[in-house]
């Protein structure tokens, strides 16, 4: 098992429900963390940790970054990306549905620019998502994306060792991600979530310790690890 202290990681995402989540823990297991976002601290919890701006569609900005932290242990990638489609596939925009696919550009600009610069002991964590393996109406571009990321980590896995790679595929999370408010927000995540074996949204809380696990076990790699309250079952 590894131990956190004076381990180095980098979470891109990191002021923000999962990944800020994810970041605190790590930070309580006393490693050095670094959150990596386009807006910077959120005041939430992470004014405390080592803040950095970039957009993770940026290559140049994260060969620089890479390049500053070099030697880092741990890379955690949460971002969403940009924008994602979402409606019937045969009324879609395929502009937007080819969009959705940024938030897959950017866990692999962060894997292939960041890998080069990190302890060969080290191990990374991307997030995919339920959709990936269940049918939901108007999913069908993140179902694409969260099945690229999967199959990613999977084949990536070989062509990064001894580097773990590993993701975590979360149900549906209450976290800033939806924009709605009030009943409207509550409404919505009832709906999603009531027929799911667990039926209710998560917390990022009870994500975040799936991300120490794979960070932590130096025998899992190239593995998704659901987090889903019974989602993709259902
Ligand atoms: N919440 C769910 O129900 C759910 C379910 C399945 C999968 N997921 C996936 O889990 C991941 C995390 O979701 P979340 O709900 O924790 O999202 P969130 O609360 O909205 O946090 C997203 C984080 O990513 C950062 N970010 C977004 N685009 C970025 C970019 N281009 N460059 C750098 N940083 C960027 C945001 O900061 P800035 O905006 O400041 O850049 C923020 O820190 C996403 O990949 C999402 O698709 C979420």
């Amino acid at each position: 098992m590894t131990n956190f202290s004076g381990k180095k990681a980098i979470v891109f995402g990191g002021t923000s429900g999962m990944g800020l989540e994810i970041a605190k823990l790590l930070q309580q297991a006393d490693a050095e963390v670094v959150t990596v976002s386009r807006r910077g601290a959120l005041g939430k919890g992470n004014d405390n940790m080592q803040n950095e701006i970039a957009d993770v569609l940026d290559r140049d900005a994260l060969a620089a970054l890479f390049e500053k932290h070099g030697g880092f242990d741990f890379l955690v990638n949460t971002a969403t990306g940009g924008p994602r489609a979402i409606g019937p596939f045969l009324e879609m925009d395929l502009d937007g549905f080819q969009g959705s696919f940024a938030k897959l550009w950017g866990y692999v600009n962060t894997v292939r620019l960041g890998a080069p610069h990190m302890a060969q002991d080290g191990a990374i964590v991307l997030l995919s998502g339920y959709p990936a393996r269940k049918w939901r109406p108007g999913v069908l571009a993140i179902a694409t994306v969260g099945n690229a990321v999967e199959g990613f980590v999977r084949m990536a896995a070989n062509e990064i060792k001894p580097i773990r790679i590993n993701a975590i595929c979360p149900g549906l999370i209450d976290t800033p991600m939806f924009t709605q408010e009030g009943e409207a927000r509550e409404q919505y995540m009832n709906e999603t979530t009531k027929n799911n074996l667990i039926p209710r949204p998560g917390k990022p809380e009870e994500v975040a310790p799936a991300a120490m696990f794979l960070l932590e076990n130096q025998f899992v790699t190239g593995t998704i690890v659901d987090v889903d309250g019974g989602a993709i079952l259902a």
